[in-house]
């Protein structure tokens, strides 16, 4: 799957592709990741990428031509399934979003700043608007990195044990069950007998009634979801 990434600040993601299941992904070439600064398809001395929004107002606005020469010249060179520009304002992501996506080739995305970008570049170009939840960051580089990060663990093939992103927390519209590790007991605390029991049906009925009560206490909205 290939992912290319505009950005104004494309240093921002090395730390998070270069570590842990992303690395390993483009170590196995289940993912590629192409980071294209903003900056590079400007044509003014100063590489401007921003300027004052007509109207007044606090705040500049992304200019839509470096973003629109950019994005033109990566749809010359191949088909994208989606080109999505990461915003407050957007979709919100979750789990259903993020499987949705790693079924498809080959994704754009463009990172927003400052106030966002000229609205007539959302009309022209992106097929898809998502924010990553319901607070402001400073831009959409994090968000871009949380939504690939989110994507790339379901490519097929890149977790070690298959079923392990079947188990995450939010597939089935769950939270995960609370598990345990050596030693047997910390502090005066115990783990549940059941786990050290050796009867993996019982085990599996106790994870489930862990799992629903979790999410019964920390988010009941879960429970009410249909998708
Ligand atoms: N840019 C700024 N805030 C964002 C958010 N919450 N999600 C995605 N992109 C953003």
């Amino acid at each position: 799957m290939r992912f290319d990434i505009i950005s104004i600040f494309p240093d921002m993601f090395t730390g998070s592709f270069s570590h842990s299941i992303i690395k390993r992904a483009i170590d196995k070439g289940l993912a590629e990741i192409y980071l294209h600064d903003l900056r590079d398809y400007t044509t003014d001395k100063h590489r401007s990428v921003d300027d004052y929004a007509f109207g007044g107002g606090a705040g500049m606005v992304m200019r839509i031509e470096p973003i629109a020469r950019c994005i033109e010249k990566l749809k010359a060179e191949r088909d994208y399934d989606e080109i999505i520009f990461l915003t407050p304002d957007g979709e919100l992501l979750n789990q259903g979003l993020s499987n949705e996506l790693s079924m498809k080739g080959n994704l754009m995305m463009l990172c927003g700043h400052y106030k966002g970008v000229d609205e007539r570049l959302r009309e022209l170009y992106f097929s898809r608007e998502i924010s990553i939840g319901d607070y402001v960051l400073s831009g959409g580089e994090l968000g871009a990195a949380v939504l690939v990060d989110s994507i790339v663990r379901l490519i097929p093939g890149v977790l070690g044990d298959e079923t392990s992103a079947l188990s995450d927390s939010f597939q089935n519209n769950l939270l995960s069950p609370p598990v345990y590790t050596r030693p047997r007991e910390f502090k005066g605390l115990k783990v549940p007998d059941i786990l050290l029991s050796g009867h993996q049906a019982k085990i599996d009925d106790w994870k489930l009634e862990k799992a629903i009560e979790r999410t019964r206490t920390r988010r009941p909205d879960l429970l009410d979801k249909d998708d």
